[in-house]
């Protein structure tokens, strides 16, 4: 059993092969369910509980630990791959009672049908002692649910975060032991279901910022024995600063619109500004979603096909308009045979973005000269309204 403190225990489990997050979100690096065991000298309590499909090996984790009677489950999340085993735990350990909000139980009756006596309500801030040790519970709305809380251990300080700073991480190391990979796995999560709610979230660090935190265990991922490493990024993230960068993902069937990207590419290098270049039939949508966390400008490439927009861009675009990234700027780009509603169709699709859009480019068939042309004013464009925006790198 891994200790994080003492008599403060992971026990939850490594999902090496899994692959995909709610049939969604790519996992290339698989994944944790991370549970923490909390003994006090008079009562113990399980912070989160695992997936579904991985209750056996937190059975077996808390038997391989000796807990014989568990006095409460600290339920900070009503998703499933933290509540998921809650009702197998409950069948183990009749006395538990689930120690979670007001919100998070009405979803864990919704989702798991947990009868109502089995439940200890607590509001913000309470404090609830399990001998010489006490569970200070903070609320940390929109991570990245309503009803997401954190709770924090004065005597240790630390502090359980639930999926706020988690990473999609399988890793033997039980804290980080290369920041850059777990920085690159967390931009990854932050981007894909947190940056929505950067506002809450940002409101969320500050409150945290009054409390003394030594080390910090998310649901995900490994535990943080460096807080601020993983505090620093996520206030970079939340931030309004944008970096002098254009994304720009596309999708081709005959190689006109592919020309034109290439062109628009190219010119934006010229100018010294930054490019990602995501091609959307084979793209890994979490690569893209990292990028968009910064990016002051996105240009998609696409081709007019059934007199509309190509559907693997029109996925794109609405998982970019789903994330809500802090872009500033956006335009299309593509080839047409003889007309259609591409344009229309995806800005219409980015109504959640406060983006201005700039006028997009279109290609009868093959690029020309003048296309060509076109691509380089807006490729000034998007230059000059960086620097009018301030955004330089
Ligand atoms: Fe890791 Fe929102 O569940």
């Amino acid at each position: 059993m891994r200790q994080l403190k003492p008599n403060v225990y992971a026990v939850g489990a490594i999902d090496w092969d899994a692959r995909l997050f709610d049939r969604l979100i790519p996992l290339p690096d698989g994944t944790s369910y991370n549970s923490y065991l909390v003994r006090g000298s008079e009562k113990t309590a399980l912070h989160d509980t695992v997936d579904p499909d991985k209750t056996e090996v937190l059975l077996n984790n808390l038997m391989r630990a000796g807990v014989d009677k568990l006095d409460y489950v600290v339920a900070h999340h009503g998703e499933q791959d933290h509540s998921g085993s809650l009702p197998d735990i409950l069948l183990m350990y009749p006395e538990a009672k689930i120690v979670t909000n007001p919100k998070c139980k009405q979803m864990l009756k919704d989702l798991l049908s947990i009868e109502d006596e089995k439940f200890v309500t607590i509001e913000d801030g309470q404090k609830l002692s399990l001998g010489d040790k006490t569970l200070q519970f903070v609320f940390t709305p929109w991570v990245h649910w309503p009803e997401t809380m954190s709770t924090y251990i004065p005597e240790d300080k630390v502090l359980f975060s639930c999926d706020f700073f988690g990473a999609h991480l399988a890793t033997s190391s039980l804290f980080v032991d290369d920041e850059a990979t777990v920085y690159e796995a967390a931009k990854r999560y932050y981007a894909e279901i947190m940056m929505p709610f950067r506002r809450q979230i940002n409101a969320n660090l500050e409150r945290l910022a009054e409390l003394d935190i030594d080390m910090i265990g998310p649901s995900h991922g490994p535990v943080y024995d460096n807080p601020q490493f993983i505090i620093d990024a996520y206030k970079d993230w939340v931030s309004d600063s944008l970096r002098n960068k254009v994304v720009v993902p596309y999708v081709s069937m005959h190689g006109s619109t592919a020309k034109m990207v290439s062109h628009l590419i190219e010119a934006l290098i010229d100018r010294d500004v930054e490019v990602r270049q995501f091609e959307l039939s084979t793209v890994d949508i979490g690569k893209l979603a990292i990028e968009l966390v910064d990016a002051a400008t996105v240009v998609i490439g696409c081709p007019t096909v059934l007199a509309g927009a190509h559907p693997a861009a029109i996925y794109a675009t609405f998982m970019t308009n789903a994330i809500r990234p802090k872009a500033k700027f956006a335009s299309v780009i593509g080839s047409y045979g003889w007309g259609g509603r591409t344009v229309e169709q995806l800005t219409g699709l980015m109504s959640n973005l406060m983006i201005e859009f700039l006028e997009p480019v279109l290609a009868k068939g093959e690029p020309k000269e003048a296309d060509f042309a076109a691509l380089d004013r807006l490729v000034d464009e998007i230059c000059a309204k960086h620097k009018e925006a301030g955004i330089t790198n």
